[in-house]
């Protein structure tokens, strides 16, 4: 089967166990916001990191860890609705839909981010079959990647970028704001299925180079993509003067620094058991259009 058409299987497999995890509530506008922005698609990359790292080093019994890779989507619909709103990157559109300020209001759209994050903790932590030890860790790669010293911190300095020109780094932003949860979610299948030091250091190296290579990509497609495909406004991060790679290195150049990640990448697994199909999805990375 081809990556594309295998990462489609295992995304439709996400977003049923997602479905299954949808909480409600009251006040029900709130609970509303979080089921739109989570059910308006996605491609769901970070849980199946999560599982494919897992299966990579011998996990065969991928149910029992669905809904810490379901926890792993929840954490990221929370960064793309804080992310779009006016006070960030003011977006309209995600996901081929409004974006969920605009049809539940900031408020709403804030307090369902916050929502997201903290019962994706709840689902985490309400795991019954995978040891308490391996929880504890799950549960902090996963603050870890998003938190101040990874997703948080470099949201933080792309804004800084944008407002004041400071924090200037491109490689601080790219490796926090992205890298460094996907890596987390490399790091967190690898220690659901008990990895040595060996291949926990592997997919830990693995994680970063394709985090780097999948933000590298998503600002070549805000240059070149389409925005039917993509589903969200193209040749913003220009509009808005984000520091990006083409920005400064031209979009050949980011091409072909992206293709270099992605190597290391391929070259890091190599000694897991099924190192394939992980590889397959590096090349993903640098060949999607979406
Ligand atoms: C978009 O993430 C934001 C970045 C960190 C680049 P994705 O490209 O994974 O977005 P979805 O989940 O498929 O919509
Ligand atoms: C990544 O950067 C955002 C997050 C870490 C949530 P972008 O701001 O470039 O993501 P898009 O392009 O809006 O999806
Ligand atoms: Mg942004
Ligand atoms: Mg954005
Ligand atoms: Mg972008």
């Amino acid at each position: 089967m081809e990556i594309k058409e295998y990462l489609k299987k295992q995304a439709e497999y996400i977003n049923r166990k997602i479905s299954e995890f949808i909480p409600s509530g009251r006040p029900e506008k709130l609970f509303e916001a979080m089921a739109y922005s989570l059910t308006a698609g996605g491609k769901r990359i970070r849980p199946v990191l999560i599982i494919e790292s897992a299966k990579a080093v011998g996990m065969e019994n991928i149910d029992e860890i669905a809904d810490i890779a379901v926890a792993s989507e929840f954490i990221h619909t929370y960064s793309l609705i804080h992310d779009d709103l006016p006070a960030m990157d003011d977006d309209d559109l995600r996901r081929g839909k409004p974006t969920c300020h605009r049809v539940y209001g900031e408020a709403i759209a804030i307090l369902a981010g916050d929502g997201l994050q903290s019962y994706a903790f709840e689902i985490v932590s309400t795991n019954r079959t995978v040891s308490p030890d391996k929880l504890i860790k799950v549960i902090n790669l996963l603050a870890h990647g998003t938190g101040i010293y990874g997703m948080v911190g470099g949201q933080a300095a792309d804004i800084l970028h944008e407002k004041e020109n400071s924090f200037n780094d491109i490689q601080f932003i790219h490796t926090h704001k992205t890298a460094k949860f996907i890596q987390s979610c490399c790091q967190i299948g690898a220690v659901l299925a008990d990895a040595n030091e060996k291949e926990e250091k592997a997919l830990k190296n693995y994680g970063l180079y394709i985090g780097l290579a999948f933000q590298i990509w998503d600002d070549v497609l805000d240059e070149i993509g389409d925005e039917e495909k993509l589903g969200k406004k193209t040749k913003k991060d220009r509009d808005k003067n984000k520091l990006t790679y083409p920005s400064i290195y031209g979009l050949e150049k980011s091409k072909k620094i992206a293709k270099d990640y992605v190597e290391m990448a391929i070259n890091e697994i190599n000694i897991l058991k099924s190192p394939e199909i992980l590889q397959e999805i590096a090349k993903y990375i640098i060949s999607r259009e979406v």
